[in-house]
C-alpha cells in the first residue's frame, strides 16, 4: 500500500549477511542501521528517539531511560538472544511494550559449544594444543596429558533443563554418560530423556561436570558461589554456557587454585566483555567470548525471528515469541 506511512525501526547492530539483504524487501519500513560494534549509550539512546520499533542485543541496556528516549511511538523491541536481563521488562510494560526472544532456534549451536568445552576441558585440548605450540620437546607416555574418561561412567549434571540443557542431555547420552539435572518446573526423581532429577545437593555430589543452563534472575545471581562450589565433588569441571552473574568468579578461581575444582570452561563473564585477569592466567580454564549460538544458520535464525517479531508487531499481530513483561 503506497498510502500507508513509513514506519522506522532501529537496527542497534549489524545483523547477519542475508538477514540483513533481506530488510530492504519490506515495504513500508525503513531501517536505521548501526555498526557491527555496540552503539554508545548516548548513540543509543538518540538513534531509538521516535522510532517504532527496535532490534538490538545484548549488549544493550533497554531500560526506563531508553523507553524514555525513544517516545511514545515504540511498540516492540526484539532482542536478538534468548537470554533478556539486559532488558528492564517492568520498564517495557509501563511503557506498553512489546519485548520479544529467540527462545528455540539455537538450543542445538549452544548444545554442541558446551558440549565441545565440555570435551575439551576433559581431554584438556587447549592445554595440549599450548605445549605443543610452546614447543616443549614430548614423547608418548602413559601419564601424558591424561583427562576424563567422558565415555566411561563420567556423570553430568545439567542445572537448568530446559530447551538447552536438554539439547546438552541428548549429547552426553550418546557419549553414555549418565545424566542428572535440577530443574525447577519438573518434579524430583522424574525422569525425562533418560535424565533424572535431583536435588542441587545431589547433583553437586555426583557430577564430574556440572553445565548451567538457566537465565539469570535475581534467583540465580551467584547460584555457583562459595558453598555450592565445596559441594561438588572433588575435581569436578563447571561449564557455563548461560549467564556470566550465574558464577561468583572468584568463588570459582580459589575452587581452582586450592584443587577442589580440576578446570572450568567459561563462555559468558560477570564483567563481559572484560574477563577476569585471574581466569586468564589459569591453564585449567578454557575461555571463548560469548560464542556458544555462534552457527552461521543459527545466526542467520536469530536475526530472521527478531526482524519476524517486529513485522508481526508492527502489521497488527501477535508477536511470534513474546517475552512475558508483566
Ligand atoms: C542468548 O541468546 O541469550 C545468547 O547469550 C546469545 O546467543
Amino acid at each position: 500500500d503506497a498510502m500507508k506511512p513509513t514506519k522506522s525501526v532501529y537496527v542497534a547492530r549489524l545483523l547477519t549477511e542475508s538477514v540483513t539483504r533481506e530488510l530492504g524487501s519490506h515495504a513500508g519500513l525503513a531501517f536505521d542501521i548501526g555498526q557491527e560494534a555496540p552503539p554508545a549509550r548516548a548513540e543509543l539512546l538518540e538513534r531509538v528517539a521516535d522510532k517504532d520499533a527496535a532490534i538490538v542485543t545484548l549488549t544493550e541496556r533497554i531500560d526506563e531511560e531508553f523507553f524514555a528516549a525513544a517516545g511514545p511511538g515504540l511498540k516492540v523491541v526484539a532482542n536478538v538472544a534468548v537470554g533478556f536481563d539486559n532488558i528492564d521488562l517492568a520498564a517495557a510494560a509501563r511503557h506498553g511494550v512489546t519485548i520479544t526472544n529467540t527462545p528455540g532456534v539455537l538450543d542445538g549451536a549452544t548444545a554442541d559449544h558446551t558440549f565441545a568445552l565440555i570435551l575439551a576441558l576433559g581431554r584438556r585440548i587447549v592445554e595440549a594444543d599450548r605445549f605443543i605450540r610452546e614447543g616443549n620437546q614430548w614423547v608418548w607416555g602413559p601419564r601424558m596429558f591424561v583427562g576424563l574418561d567422558i565415555s566411561a561412567g563420567a556423570t553430568l549434571g545439567i542445572i537448568g533443563l530446559g530447551r538447552i540443557g536438554l539439547a546438552v542431555a541428548r549429547r552426553a547420552r550418546a557419549f553414555d554418560m549418565r545424566v542428572i539435572a535440577t530443574d525447577a518446573t519438573r518434579p524430583l526423581g522424574s525422569t525425562v530423556e533418560g535424565v533424572e532429577i535431583v536435588s542441587q545437593e545431589e547433583l553437586l555430589a555426583a557430577s564430574d561436570v556440572v553445565t548451567l543452563h538457566v537465565p539469570l534472575l535475581p534467583s540465580t545471581r551467584h547460584l555457583i558461589n562459595r558453598e555450592t562450589l565445596a559441594a561438588m565433588k572433588p575435581g569436578a569441571y563447571l561449564v557455563n554456557c548461560a549467564r556470566g552473574g550465574i558464577v561468583d568468579e572468584q568463588a570459582l578461581i580459589e575452587a581452582i587454585d586450592s584443587g577442589h575444582l580440576r578446570g572450568a570452561a567459561i563462555d559468558t563473564f560477570e564483567g563481559e566483555p572484560q574477563v577476569n585477569p585471574e581466569l586468564i592466567a589459569r591453564p585449567q580454564v578454557v575461555l571463548t567470548p560469548h560464542t556458544a549460538s555462534a552457527g552461521e544458520a543459527t545466526r542467520d535464525r536469530m536475526c530472521r525471528l527478531a526482524v519476524d517479531n517486529v513485522l508481526a508487531v508492527l502489521a497488527g499481530r501477535e508477536p511470534l515469541t513474546p517475552v512475558q513483561t508483566a
